[in-house]
């Protein structure tokens, strides 16, 4: 069975839509070959995640397997979850006279729009980039030349999987012009060289881009700590490597809230430049959602936790007194032990009732599974909303009976 899983960001309902007009679209022939290898990174002093594996095998082991390491992937028949057998590879639409069919060629994979009647008009892109390590969904990204776009139809896993118009695209459209900007590719891979310099431009290296956030996201470059520890070190503590554990609370938070902060901060500086340890808010803009009465459970795990009493009232709470970012998630009902490091079990009002059972079960409680609004995908006529862990650690009404 799946565990609920991360979602799909409101960001693509945001971000500015380029519409390609009627001209004829390219041919998926003419976007150019895969890259099928990546450069493990093209930045000077980073090395890549293998790099870390022979000398930090426990971390890079579990990694492979979280969210973090899997979440942007190049196509391909592991990185792909969506189904392209007959039958299992269409996707109708509010539109009658429109429909998509997914399809594997030779090795590639193959987003199909087929409108009209009796006119019909076809548009096939192919699926290079994979955004989503698929807990919850995953979207598709082609590229055009330099430039890289959305593409119309995600895969759903939560629920009833298949095929979904990509949210926030129009039910019944083929918007292939949706353009992704260097912020989309900043939380959901480790790097791409963009070569043209406003913060919505969409021109990049091909080549450059390094799926997946990678260990050195979160520890900065790591060459030099490599080379200083080479074979024949003598150093025992680690050198020229950050080790988020070390900063103050508010840079490690900083780390996490790069990404994990709602999708609404503006960039103050160019993506991929943010140093770990920093004041992140010489990067970004504040959150202005933070601000509201409600600010929404998605994606903004960050400005929930910081409206907590645990967070207030204690001083060493971060995201790791819950998290171990070098392993895949476990099951919500294991972090309770996390809970009990701070709390005892008879200090909950409704221990008294009752007893010892909500030992293993205080996020269910506070911690709920929260509806959203902001990311909705549809299939057909039907809408697939979503449901999310807030962060916000309090009572819940719906908690007392
Ligand atoms: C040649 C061996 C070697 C390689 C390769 C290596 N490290 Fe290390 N690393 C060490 C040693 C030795 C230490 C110090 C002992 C320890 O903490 O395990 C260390 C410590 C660390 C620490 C803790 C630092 C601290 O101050 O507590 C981090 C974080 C780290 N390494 C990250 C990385 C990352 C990320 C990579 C890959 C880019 C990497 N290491 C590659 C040998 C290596
Ligand atoms: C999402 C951010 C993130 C990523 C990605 C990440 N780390 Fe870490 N790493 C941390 C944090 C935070 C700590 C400090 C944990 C703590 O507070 O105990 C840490 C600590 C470490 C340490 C010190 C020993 C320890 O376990 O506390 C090593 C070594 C390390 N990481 C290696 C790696 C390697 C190797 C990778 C990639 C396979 C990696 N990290 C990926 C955030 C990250
Ligand atoms: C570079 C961006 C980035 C940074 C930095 C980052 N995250 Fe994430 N994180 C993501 C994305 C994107 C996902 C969703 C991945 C997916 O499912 O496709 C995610 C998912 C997660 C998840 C849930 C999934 C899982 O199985 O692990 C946790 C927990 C998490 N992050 C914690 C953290 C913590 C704690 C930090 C800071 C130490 C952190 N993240 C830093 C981008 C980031
Ligand atoms: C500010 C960082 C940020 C930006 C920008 C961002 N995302 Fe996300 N995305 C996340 C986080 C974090 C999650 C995990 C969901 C959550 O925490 O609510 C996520 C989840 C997803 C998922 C679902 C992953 C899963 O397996 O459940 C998809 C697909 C996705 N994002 C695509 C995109 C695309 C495409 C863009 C750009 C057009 C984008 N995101 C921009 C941070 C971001
Ligand atoms: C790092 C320590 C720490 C951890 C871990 C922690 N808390 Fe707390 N929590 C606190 C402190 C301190 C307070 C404030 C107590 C006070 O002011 O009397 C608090 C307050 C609360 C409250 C009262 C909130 C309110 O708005 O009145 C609840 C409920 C709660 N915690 C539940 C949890 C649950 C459930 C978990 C695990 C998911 C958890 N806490 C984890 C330290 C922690
Ligand atoms: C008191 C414990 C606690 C703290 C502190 C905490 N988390 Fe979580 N987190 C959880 C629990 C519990 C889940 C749900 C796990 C599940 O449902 O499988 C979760 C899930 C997540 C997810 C997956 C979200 C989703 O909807 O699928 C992300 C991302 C995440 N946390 C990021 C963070 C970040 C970033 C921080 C720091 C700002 C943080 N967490 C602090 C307990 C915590
Ligand atoms: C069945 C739902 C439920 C479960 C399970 C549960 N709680 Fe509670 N908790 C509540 C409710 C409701 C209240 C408010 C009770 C009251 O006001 O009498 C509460 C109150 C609290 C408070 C605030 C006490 C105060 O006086 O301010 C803390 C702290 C707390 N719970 C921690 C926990 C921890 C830790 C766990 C897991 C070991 C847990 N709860 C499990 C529902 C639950």
């Amino acid at each position: 069975m799946r565990r609920i899983g991360p979602l799909v960001c409101l960001v693509t309902l945001l971000l500015p839509v380029a519409h390609l007009g009627e001209q004829s679209p390219p041919s998926a022939a003419e976007a150019g070959p895969v890259a099928n290898k990546t450069s493990a990174s093209t930045r000077a002093g980073y090395a890549g995640d293998e790099a870390c594996q022979a000398c930090h095998r426990v971390q890079s082991e579990a990694y492979i397997h979280t969210a973090h390491h899997l979440t942007s992937q190049l196509a391909g028949p592991s990185s792909i979850l969506g189904t392209f057998g007959p039958g299992e590879n269409g996707l109708r639409t509010a539109n009658p006279a429109l429909h998509f069919e997914m399809e594997a060629k030779d090795g590639a994979y193959f987003q199909t729009a087929i409108a009209g009647f009796p006119y019909m008009s076809v548009r096939a892109e192919r699926m290079d980039v994979v955004v989503g390590s698929g807990h919850r969904a995953q979207t598709y990204l082609y590229w055009r030349g330099d430039q890289l776009f959305e593409l119309p139809v995600s895969y759903w896993l939560e629920g009833s999987a298949g095929w979904v118009n990509s949210p926030g695209y129009q039910n019944g459209l083929a918007n292939f012009g949706r353009t992704i900007p260097p912020r989309c590719l900043e939380c959901h891979a480790s790097f791409i060289q963009a070569t043209a310099l406003g913060t919505f431009d969409n021109h990049y290296d091909r080549a450059s881009l390094v799926p997946g956030v990678a260990c050195e996201t979160c520890h900065g470059p790591g060459k030099e700590h490599i080379a200083l520890h080479a074979p024949g070190s003598q150093a025992k503590t680690g050198q020229a490597i950050l080790n988020p554990a070390t900063f103050p609370r508010d840079r490690q938070i900083d780390l996490c809230a790069l990404c994990h902060n709602g999708i609404e901060r503006q960039q103050l500086g160019p993506a991929f430049s943010y140093v770990p340890g920093q004041p992140l808010a010489n990067y970004l803009q504040p959150n202005p959602m933070d601000n509201t009465t409600r600010p929404d459970v998605h994606g903004n795990q960050v400005g929930l936790l910081k409206r907590s009493r645990c967070f207030l009232s204690s001083a060493t709470m971060t995201c790791t007194t819950c998290h171990d970012v070098h392993a895949p998630e476990r099951d919500a009902a294991s972090y309770s032990g996390r809970c009990l490091q701070c709390h005892q079990v008879t200090g909950c009002g409704m221990y008294k009732t009752m007893g010892k059972q909500i030992a293993t079960n205080c996020i269910d409680c506070h911690m709920p599974l929260l509806t959203t609004s902001a990311i909705v995908a549809t299939r057909g006529d039907e809408s697939i909303g979503t449901k999310i862990r807030t962060h916000w650690i309090k009572i819940y009404p719906k908690t007392v009976e």
